[in-house]
């Protein structure tokens, strides 16, 4: 690893205040957390969607897809799920930076790994979305078939089924996807943005 003191970070004259201002809105992570099966990806890029058709610059990072490019090398270890989320966050980070509406969909099933990422950015910049969903739905769900295989043995620490998910205590916004419909869970969150003043520059 470099050695820290020899690493000065550059500093540009545009700021992440610029690029907003630029693009007319706030950048802010919402991070989607939630058992496999729970909706997380669904809604994200349902919420993506909404917010795309009124002009708002977005980004979503999904699990499924960053694992097989710049976390192809993780697997579901603790450890390795603690890192999956240390390097989504930081690249998170990086797109909040741009001045962009960040959407994470990440089983993200640790607290403390959760927290680390909201502490990585400002306080308003870490939105936590809890897509709550009862375990049995989302095993009746097994849209991937993989609740079937995590019974069956052949996949081990499965998230929900022989590996912990701990819920989020204090989450900005809980959808829950076995009650509301995907349009009224999109519409909470993009309700609390607009609330909250995410939408507009000051
Ligand atoms: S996380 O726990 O590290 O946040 P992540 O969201 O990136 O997980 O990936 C979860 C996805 O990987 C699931 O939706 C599922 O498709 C797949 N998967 C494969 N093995 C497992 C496992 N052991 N536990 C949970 N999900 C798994």
């Amino acid at each position: 690893m470099a050695k820290k003191e020899f690493i000065i970070p550059h500093k540009g004259n545009i700021t992440k205040k610029d690029r907003q201002r630029q693009k007319g809105h706030k950048s802010v992570i919402l991070w989607f957390t939630g058992l496999s099966g729970s909706g997380k990806s669904t809604l994200a890029h349902a919420v993506e969607e909404k917010l795309f058709e009124m002009g708002i610059h977005t980004y979503v990072l999904d699990g499924d897809n960053i694992r097989t490019g710049l976390n192809k090398d993780l697997g579901f270890s603790a450890e390795d799920r603690e890192e999956n989320i240390r390097r989504i966050g930081e690249v998170a980070k990086l797109f909040v930076d741009a001045g962009i509406i960040t959407l994470t969909a990440f089983i993200s099933p640790y607290k403390k790994d959760r927290n680390f990422v909201r502490n990585l950015v400002e306080e308003k910049e870490f939105v936590e979305i809890y897509v709550k969903c009862p375990l049995e739905v989302c095993e009746q769900r097994d849209v991937k078939g993989l609740y079937k295989k995590a019974r069956a043995g052949i996949i081990k620490n499965f998230t929900g089924i022989d590996d912990p998910y701990e819920e989020p205590e204090n989450p900005e916004i809980v959808v829950e996807t076995d009650k509301e419909s995907v349009e009224e869970s999109v519409e909470k969150i993009i309700s609390y943005l607009k609330e909250k003043g995410y939408l507009e520059v000051e």
